[in-house]
């Protein structure tokens, strides 16, 4: 145990509950008391209810739908922790929000990870722990550490029980190659990828195809999952292009609007997902299969805690 850091403790903010209990289940302890709501005005409203004097705490918080207030709930938490003498504060982030802008596209526009990075230094985090940023490069906005977790090793480990030798793994898009080819590294499957545009926010149109799927089971290998329209529409090429089945996993389900009847009636047969967004109630109406990384979230708590390597879980 680091004594200099103080004792650990947990806290939540209200995006993600269940996850914070069973990462604090793992972790043989109980979430920490604390009221998070909000005024009769709409404004949040926090109070630590117990003394973090000289503590190791951390706050988890998934930046999911309603993102922005779920991010204020986070920045008050970690200023009223710090207002109360924690000695260390690490913000707990399963799914980091506002990843997809962390540049400008055209001109006139923010550069969204960059200014919601600056607000959580400025609000008193001392650490990021995060799961598969978007743009591996946003750990670079911070000028504090940021553990970037991979879920990767529990995604495969489901598709390994598969046992099949006629995988092969796709990217949906250019941007994720580097994510499959990791991916189909850990299976040991070929490749495909999938060349994708947007003619316009949320709308994805498959432009081409380089690879070879005929006769085989394809995986899709996506970050995340918003609209739904990339991984139904990769699984609509892939199934014309002769694979025998479409599988796909990502690790943030975001689920916007109607993402889950576009999945439904797509042709996936199974979409395998992380629980770093809670998800909706009827989720496991659609083929959705949920691998949780709360004992991965622990493990590396442990190990930050115990100022352990972090890196090592994924040699
Ligand atoms: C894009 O670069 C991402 O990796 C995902 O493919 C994308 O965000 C998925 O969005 P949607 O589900 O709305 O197509």
């Amino acid at each position: 145990m680091a004594m200099d850091e103080g004792i650990l403790q947990l806290f939540s903010g209200s995006s993600n509950l269940p996850l914070a209990q069973d990462v604090a289940h793992c972790l043989g302890m109980k979430v920490g008391q604390a009221l998070v709501g909000v005024f009769a005005n709409e404004e949040t409203r926090i109070k630590i209810e117990e003394n973090v004097r000289g503590s190791d705490v951390f706050i988890l918080q998934s930046l999911s739908i309603p993102v922005d207030h779920h991010i204020v709930e986070l920045l008050l938490m970690i200023d009223a922790l710090r207002r109360a003498s924690a000695r260390r504060i690490t913000a707990v982030i399963p799914y980091f929000a506002y990843a997809k802008q962390e540049k400008k596209m055209a001109g006139r526009e923010p550069i969204s990870a960059k200014l919601v990075a600056n607000m959580l230094t400025t609000s008193g985090a001392h650490r990021i722990l995060t799961i598969d940023l978007h743009a591996p490069a946003i750990e670079g906005f911070f000028d504090i550490p940021v553990d970037h977790l991979r879920a990767a090793p529990i995604l495969v480990q489901h598709f390994r029980q598969l046992d099949r030798d006629d995988i092969v793994v796709v990217s949906p898009d250019a941007g994720g190659v580097g994510r499959a080819n990791d991916f189909r590294q850990r299976l040991g499957a070929p490749l495909a990828i999938i060349a994708k545009q947007r003619p316009r926010p949320d709308v994805a149109e498959v432009l081409e195809m380089v690879g070879d799927v005929r006769g085989k089971v394809a995986i899709i290998v996506d970050d995340l999952i918003s609209t739904g329209g990339t991984i139904a529409e990769a699984a609509h090429v892939l199934k014309m292009r002769g694979a025998v089945e479409v599988r796909a996993c990502a690790t943030h389900g975001v689920f916007a609007s109607t993402a889950l009847g576009i999945l439904a009636d797509s042709d996936l047969s199974e979409l395998v997902i992380t629980d770093t967004v809670p998800l909706p109630a009827n989720a496991g109406d659609h083929k959705v299969r949920i691998v949780s990384v709360a004992p991965l979230i622990a493990e590396s708590i442990r190990r930050i805690h115990e100022n352990r390597s972090v890196s090592e879980l994924f040699d």
